[in-house]
């Protein structure tokens, strides 16, 4: 097998995971999780987001929360901005590094952002603009790489060309994600494939929801193919309110469980890494999603 060396965990719990939340999370819980997963050896840490309160009512204290996590030395805490009025308040809020989101289809980008493909990018080429004249680094999120809750099928043509947007208007990441987590393996090669060709492998990441439990089995296949920056949700956390039905990301802990037995490095403690999944599951008073902290938790 042909597998990265060291793979970067992007740990998107707090913001992707709690999104979903329908009970509101008090800031001070959100606090103390992103405390957790700092202390873990998590080198990015994706926070929450400055998008409408309106649209996502649980991201509403996304200032209070960026106001209390202590912020760890080499920790990137990256927040969500769909145009430059989140962009704002997120810089107001000492954020160091944000991201876009787009979409491969049509159909959710209009359902999660309000606006066609064409016009995201208009909104975001600003914000992109606006960051690196600060010197904030933008990573850019392409949805529905694997499929689509309204349009079904995305073809990969759409998928590479707006990664390769968002790449030249000067996103140093290109995410990938599988929204409704519907992909399998041999899709998820073609698409990071017909995706490289456009932008370089060593700019893609690999985020992939669990609906249909092909999560892990599809990021084993791209770190065949090179792809070393994979992001995930501690305890399997998540969904997106704009995909009814889609499961939360891969779980952290069963990513690093893979990874770790893979030998790979990440740099991150396991039984910090559960810790701050047990606390967040004992808040929202549920098992956690994760495979490896229930096995472990029975041992
Ligand atoms: P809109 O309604 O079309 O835009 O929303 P608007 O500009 O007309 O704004 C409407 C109201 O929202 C206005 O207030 C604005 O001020 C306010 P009003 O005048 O009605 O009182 N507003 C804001 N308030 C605070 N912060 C802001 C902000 N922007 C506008 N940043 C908009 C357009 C993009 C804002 C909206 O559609 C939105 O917030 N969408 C976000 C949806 C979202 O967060 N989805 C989940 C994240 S994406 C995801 O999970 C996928 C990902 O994980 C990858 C994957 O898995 O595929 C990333
Ligand atoms: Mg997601």
């Amino acid at each position: 097998m042909n597998l990265p060396k060291r793979v970067k965990m992007v740990e998107v719990g707090p913001r992707d995971g709690l999104q979903n939340e329908a009970a509101i999370v008090p800031a001070e819980v959100k606090i103390e999780f992103i405390n957790r997963l700092s202390a873990s050896g998590l080198s990015v840490i994706e926070s929450t987001s400055f998008v409408s309160p309106k649209w996502v009512p649980q991201m509403a204290d996304n200032s209070q929360v960026m106001a209390g996590i202590t912020r760890r030395p080499g920790v990137s805490y990256p927040v969500l901005v769909p145009g430059m009025q989140g962009f704002e308040s997120a810089v107001a809020a000492g954020a160091q590094e944000i991201s876009v989101f787009g979409a491969a289809s049509e159909a959710f980008s209009r359902r999660n952002i309000n606006c066609s493909i064409a016009e995201s990018l208009e909104r975001f080429a600003p914000v992109i603009e606006a960051a690196r004249q600060r010197g904030i680094k933008v990573r850019g999120y392409v949805s529905c790489v694997l499929g689509c809750p309204y349009q079904g099928e995305v073809p990969l043509e759409a998928v590479a060309d707006i990664s390769q947007r968002l790449f030249e208007m000067g996103c140093y990441e290109i995410s990938l994600g599988d929204t409704i987590g519907i992909g399998t393996p041999g899709q998820a090669q073609a698409m990071v494939k017909a995706v490289a060709e456009r932008v370089p492998l060593d700019r893609l990441a690999a985020h992939f929801h669990d609906t249909y439990g092909q999560a892990l089995a599809n990021i084993l296949a791209v770190l065949e193919l090179g792809v070393s920056v994979v992001d995930s949700s501690v305890a399997g956390l998540g969904g997106c309110p704009y995909a009814k039905g889609a499961a939360g990301n891969v779980a952290s802990e069963d990513l690093l469980w893979m990874l770790n037995g893979l030998g790979i490095e990440t740099g991150v403690d396991l039984t910090l890494l559960r810790g701050a999944g047990t606390y967040i599951c004992n808040y929202l008073g549920r098992p956690s999603g994760s495979r490896v902290a229930l096995a472990l938790g029975r041992e």
